[in-house]
């Protein structure tokens, strides 16, 4: 079984993707020009700062964006998901549910399971419900609307893989939050993990992590960690 190649859920990804790139196009150009000029660690500072001081006024600037995984990664998810037989999976920060699907996809072919998604702009909520609806994976997944720090207290369950990809000051307080849920061997992939107390912590051995930089969209420091503690 695969549904990543499977009608409905390959031509929702297919489509999905192509209005990704349209949507997010202006931003893409300038993270590539901030990586050619050598300003991209700045850029990453200021979004630190810009998310210290209000990160949900900050996503807000972004609610017709997707900022979602590429086909590569999405395709890596679905894998992991797979290796590991997952049943339960919590991702924080769920945007328009294009890492869901991947997700969601891998959860139909193990034969059922649940997503628990986290999004904190109501459009992206609604917007991810009609998405995952189009891919025939709805029945899976249950996107919670609101802060992550708060809808994901309680998971309900042991977690056997942890998507974060929500705002970046906060992945190490998502991870302790779902820390006491997550089963041994499971993975922990972080989108994009630039912010320095989640690195300082997830590649410390002590912390019950083995981690590594994830060597596909190298630009964008996604980290692949193994909880073995
Ligand atoms: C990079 S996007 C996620 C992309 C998505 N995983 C995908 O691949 O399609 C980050 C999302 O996290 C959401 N977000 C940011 N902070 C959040 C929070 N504290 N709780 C829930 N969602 C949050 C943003 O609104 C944004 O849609």
């Amino acid at each position: 079984m695969n549904a990543l190649i499977t009608f409905p859920t390959s031509e929702a990804l297919r489509r999905l993707h192509l209005v990704a790139e349209a949507s997010d196009r202006e931003l893409m150009e300038r993270k590539s020009r901030a990586i050619a000029d050598g300003s991209a660690d700045r850029a990453i500072a200021d979004v630190l700062a810009a998310e210290e001081a209000d990160y949900r006024g900050l996503y807000q600037r972004y609610q017709a964006n997707f900022l979602s995984v590429s086909p590569v990664y999405g395709r890596f998810l679905y894998m992991m998901a797979r290796s590991v037989g997952a049943k339960r999976i919590v991702e924080f920060g769920s945007s328009m549910a294009v890492s869901t699907i991947y997700l969601a996809a891998a959860l139909r072919d193990n034969g059922g399971g649940l997503l628990i998604g986290s999004e904190i702009e109501t459009s992206k909520v609604l917007r991810s419900q009609f998405h995952l609806g189009a891919a025939g994976l709805g029945d899976l997944v249950e996107i919670r609307e609101g802060d992550a720090l708060e809808t994901l207290k309680d998971v309900g369950g042991e977690v056997d893989l942890l998507l974060l990809d929500g705002a970046f000051s906060l992945y190490l307080p998502v991870l302790k939050l779902i820390e006491p849920w997550l089963k041994p061997g499971a993975p922990v992939l972080a989108e994009k993990a630039i912010c320095p107390d989640f690195l300082a912590y997830i590649n410390n051995p002590a912390n019950g992590y083995l981690s590594l930089p994830l060597p596909i969209d190298t630009g964008r420091r996604n980290i692949f960690a193994v909880r073995v503690g």
